[in-house]
C-alpha cells in the first residue's frame, strides 16, 4: 500500500466510511474525504469504498477518473499552477509552462521524481493584470519571465540551481 501504515489507514478509512450510509450516491463524498485526508485518493481507498458499498472496485475507479476534482496521484510538496487563460496565454504562458517543465522534468499534470513539485495549468487565477501568472501553493507570482521562473524555483529548491 502506498506509504500508508496499514493500521492507521484502516482506522482512518473506517472513520470516513462510517460517516455515510452504504449508498452509491455517497461515493464521491467518500472519495473527497479520503483526498482531503491524504491529498490524493489512494488506490487502497478505492478498494475500501468498493467493499463498503459492495460494488466492484472498477466501478469506483471509473467514478474517480471521471471527476476532475479527484486525483489518484500523490501530489508534490509544492503545487505549481500556471495560468493559461486568455490574458496569460497572449503573454506567453506557454513559454513559462515549457520552462518549468524543462527545469523540473515534468509535464502539466505530472509530479517530479523527487516528489517535490506538481505542475498544473489552470484557466484563470483572477489576477489577469499581472499576466502571465503562476501560484505555488498559496504564493502568487506575476509578470513572469523565463528568467524570473528560474529564480523562483531556486527558492523552492528546484533543480534550476543546477542549470
Ligand atoms: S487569464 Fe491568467 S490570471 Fe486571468
Amino acid at each position: 500500500m502506498e506509504n500508508l501504515k496499514d493500521g492507521d489507514f484502516t482506522a482512518q478509512a473506517e472513520s470516513i466510511l462510517q460517516r455515510y450510509p452504504r449508498e452509491q450516491r455517497f461515493a464521491l463524498a467518500m472519495m473527497q474525504d479520503f483526498q482531503k485526508e491524504y491529498d490524493y485518493l489512494p488506490r487502497e481507498a478505492i478498494r475500501r469504498i468498493a467493499g463498503y458499498l459492495e460494488v466492484p472496485p472498477g466501478k469506483i475507479y471509473s467514478l474517480a477518473t471521471f471527476y476532475k476534482a479527484i486525483s489518484m496521484e500523490k501530489k508534490g510538496k509544492y503545487i505549481i499552477k500556471v495560468c493559461d487563460g486568455t490574458a496569460c496565454h497572449i503573454r506567453s504562458s506557454t513559454w513559462i509552462i515549457e520552462e518549468i517543465g524543462k527545469l523540473l522534468g515534468i509535464k502539466p499534470g505530472g509530479t517530479s521524481a523527487d516528489g517535490r513539485f506538481s505542475l498544473e495549468t489552470v484557466k484563470c487565477l483572477g489576477t489577469c493584470a499581472l499576466a502571465p501568472v503562476m501560484v505555488i501553493n498559496d504564493e502568487y507570482f506575476g509578470s513572469l519571465t523565463v528568467g524570473k521562473v528560474k529564480k523562483i524555483l531556486q527558492r523552492y529548491g528546484g533543480r534550476a540551481d543546477e542549470e
